[in-house]
């Protein structure tokens, strides 16, 4: 089974991107040949400056590795260390009708969120498509958003493969983590760096706490019972505290004598305490530029190596 992945560098990483795409994928690399990469040449469409990007890629690297993506395991790369996409991305492009890609409510939403609406964000899907493709993917492992993406993708291929023979394009497959599916951001909305309501997973003690501690809660007084189901803060407790933990924290909602500042409190040990190791591994990386720099350029030559093959494969079909 091959696996393939990416992710933005498009800012600092959160427990929805954490939970949603980057932990399912570190767990999958132990079940096959995973392939996994930071998508810069995705990132261009909203980052128009070279330092920003190049720094950004750099933090979600050590991100990635540092949160347990093992180099010995899965194939690590830069996404514009593969340029074999961008001309898979054009290939694709020559079948994928119009009406596919103005579906798309991504490019919609990145619109209303005042992205300046240019060709390549409206092409992204095309792109993704080739990202997947290029390596014969079976399972991507994504956040719910990103299911339309995939299925995409799919689309794509049985267009391609309908028209060059068919067998030409593997048909990938989606796999999202039901229970994961929208981590819930600090207003309870999802998460998302757009709407500024993130807990990061590397982000600054002192500016963590105060976010969580700032949670917004009904207006329950000490002694009352709470529903913990209708609440934040114990949904959020459940992404990071085991199974006898969560219980004693529900029966104690409903038992009523506990404040929210209480809960709240739990909750930022308990999601301090589960990215502690990840810290501790992120420091080290950060010390030791050349690692991360040595895996990603192996990572790109045995990515490059399968891509062109497959590129190889579509242009002889299509008479290239
Ligand atoms: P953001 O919304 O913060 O810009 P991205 O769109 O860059 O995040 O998402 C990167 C990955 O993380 C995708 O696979 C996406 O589905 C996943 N993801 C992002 N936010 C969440 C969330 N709140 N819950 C679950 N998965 C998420
Ligand atoms: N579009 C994805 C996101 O915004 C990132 C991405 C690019 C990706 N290419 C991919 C994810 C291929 C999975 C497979 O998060």
């Amino acid at each position: 089974m091959r696996i393939l992945s990416g992710i933005q560098p498009s800012g600092a990483l959160h427990i929805g991107n954490y939970f949603g795409m980057m932990e399912p994928s570190i767990r999958l690399q132990d079940e096959g040949e995973a392939y996994y990469f930071i998508a810069d040449y995705h990132a261009l469409t909203t980052i128009h400056d070279g330092a920003v990007l190049r720094q950004n890629c750099q933090e979600a690297a050590i991100a990635f590795l540092a949160c347990g993506l093992d180099p010995e395991k899965a194939v690590f790369f830069r996404h514009s260390a593969v340029p074999e996409v961008t001309e898979l991305s054009w290939l694709l492009s020559t079948v994928t009708p119009m009406g596919l890609l103005q579906r798309c409510h991504s490019y919609k939403d990145k619109i209303d969120k005042g992205i300046t609406p240019s060709h390549g964000l409206f092409a992204y899907p095309v792109l993704m498509a080739a990202d997947i493709l290029i390596y014969d993917s079976d399972v991507v492992p994504v956040g719910k958003d990103q299911k339309q993406h995939v299925e995409v993708t799919r689309d794509i291929a049985i267009k391609i493969n309908e028209t060059y023979g068919e067998g030409l394009l593997k048909i990938p497959e989606p796999r999202i983590r039901e229970s994961m599916a929208k981590v819930p951001g600090l207003d309870g909305q999802k998460m998302s760096k757009s709407y500024g309501n993130t807990l990061d997973i590397f982000g600054p003690e002192k500016q963590q706490r105060k976010k969580v501690m700032r949670i917004v809660t009904d207006s329950a007084g000490v002694e009352e019972p709470k529903d913990p189901e209708a609440s934040l803060i114990y949904q959020l407790y459940q992404l990071f505290a085991d199974e006898a933990s969560q219980a004693t924290m529900a029966e104690e909602f409903r038992k009523g004598g506990t404040g929210y500042g209480d809960f709240k409190k739990r909750l930022w040990e308990a999601y301090w305490e589960y990215f502690a190791p990840m810290r501790a591994r992120r420091e080290e990386l950060l010390a030791n530029d050349d690692y991360v720099q040595q895996v990603l350029s192996d990572g790109a030559e045995k990515a490059r190596e399968l891509a062109s093959t497959v590129l190889g494969r579509v242009r002889n079909a299509m008479g290239l």
